[in-house]
């Protein structure tokens, strides 16, 4: 095959059905359940001022080398959002949802864009179903959007989810954990890879991530011995009702995050079938994040999940609507007729397709096999009787009815088949 002169961008998919039907049931899935747990949808702008991510990235990689950044022909500074956060944050604050009762929780689906190497798992543009909680500093706000993402890997079919988490502390107790971390990569700077290198000056809390010096972390100072009393209790309660709910968790003293605003609480959750490279959803609290977008100081906590990464692990594709076609045929000089009751039938609710293709009855037989269970022919002696032939696709079987019971037949018919799928 010759490959066409346009194609999608690296990195980038396109989805069609019935993965594309995936997507929508995952989407109706994760919105039930937040709703479930009190979460509302709210839309942000596919792309924000580049200060909004800026401000909450500016040592990552997510935001310093990958994100998608572009001056508008207007002379704006605007970035496709990486991720969601901070687009939240952002229209928290600009909305003045600080004013209105708190909790104030919600939850998006949609796109983020981030220019990665591609590799398995990894795309450029991405799907995240997320939730940010407002207004809440106890553990059980963490908990609960810990537990509203296993809820979503659970009714996905999903089993076996690894939970690791971890602390990094707050504005009192890290500040000294960084200076004990700094001081221990110092002296073995020389042993260092060339990205822990840069990391040392920049971000040394994303010295524990590295995957080359794993040796040298092992004896690298744990946060723990340096949390405050707070964050202590903190830690504790949360780790305390996750296993009371019966959530297996485990703390990794290595998870730190590849965004910047996190406070305390940090989590991410893998699965065997994607490997320990990426993570089925992250998310951690992010108590400083308003405020550093010029808000209120507002503690908040939630999580990001990658949708394409959920799918795929999926040991089973998830149930989607199986509308039931009628495929409406027609014999020759019968096009409309049949055009028009696939109409009538649509607006009573039922499922229709007609021939658009005009086509021979065998070839529309034929089409509705692949896409039918039921065909209804158009014309011939039983149209002139004020009858039609159905013919139950699967079966093989057909039938004459009257075309003023057609309705009541087909709905009946539908029941039966959904009885029959039921048991
Ligand atoms: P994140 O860990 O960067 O966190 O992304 C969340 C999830 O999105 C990941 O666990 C992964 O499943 C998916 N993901 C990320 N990048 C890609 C990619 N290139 N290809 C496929 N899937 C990907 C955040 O974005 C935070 N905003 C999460 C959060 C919400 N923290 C607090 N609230």
């Amino acid at each position: 095959m010759i490959a066409p002169e346009y194609q999608r961008p690296k990195g980038t998919r396109d989805v069609i059905a019935p993965e594309s039907w995936q997507f929508e049931a995952m989407r109706r899935l994760a919105l039930d359940l937040a709703a479930r747990y009190g979460y509302d949808p709210i839309e942000t702008p596919i792309f924000e001022q580049s200060p909004v991510f800026l401000r909450v990235g500016e040592s990552t990689d997510i935001v310093q080398h990958e994100s998608y950044r572009f001056v508008d022909v207007g002379g704006d500074d605007l970035t496709l959002r990486p991720e969601g956060t901070a687009a939240v944050a952002r229209a928290y604050v600009q909305l003045g949802l600080a004013t209105a009762p708190q909790p104030v929780r919600l939850c998006y689906f949609g796109p983020m864009f981030r220019r990665e190497r591609p590799a398995a798992g990894r795309y450029r543009q991405h799907t995240q179903f997320g939730v940010e909680c407002y207004g809440s500093e106890a553990p059980e706000a963490d908990a609960e959007v810990i537990l509203l993402a296993m809820q979503v890997v659970d009714a996905a079919g999903l089993k076996d989810p690894q939970v690791r988490l971890n602390s990094l502390g707050c504005a009192v107790c890290r500040p000294r954990y960084r200076e004990a971390l700094i001081a221990y990569y110092t002296d073995r700077r020389s042993e260092l890879c060339d990205d822990c290198q840069v990391r040392l000056n920049q971000n040394p809390l994303r010295l524990l991530d590295c995957k080359v010096d794993v040796g040298i972390r092992q004896q690298a100072p744990d946060i723990q011995d340096y949390w405050c009393d707070g964050c202590r209790t903190h830690f504790d309660r949360l780790t305390g009702i996750l296993a009371a709910s019966g959530r297996h968790v485990t703390r990794d003293k290595h998870l730190v995050r590849g965004l910047d605003y996190y406070t305390r609480t940090v989590f991410e959750v893998g699965h065997p079938s994607l490997g320990d490279q990426v993570a089925l959803f992250g998310g951690g609290r992010y108590d400083g994040l308003t405020a550093s977008l010029g808000g209120p100081s507002v503690p908040a906590v939630g999580f990001g999940m990658g949708i394409e990464r959920l799918l795929s692990a999926l040991p089973q594709a998830l149930a989607t609507p199986e509308p039931r076609r009628v495929y409406c045929a027609h014999l020759p000089g019968f096009a409309e007729r049949a055009f028009l009751l696939a109409e009538a039938l649509r607006r009573q609710g039922i499922a229709a397709e007609a021939d658009i293709l005009n086509r021979s009855l065998k070839a529309q037989l034929k089409d509705a096999g692949r896409r039918a269970s039921v065909a209804v022919i158009v014309g011939g002696q039983e149209w002139d009787q004020g009858q039609v032939v159905v013919k139950d696709l699967a079966a093989g079987r057909q039938i004459t009815v009257d075309r003023t019971e057609l309705l009541t037949y087909l709905a009946a018919d539908g029941e039966e088949q959904e009885d029959s799928r039921n048991t």
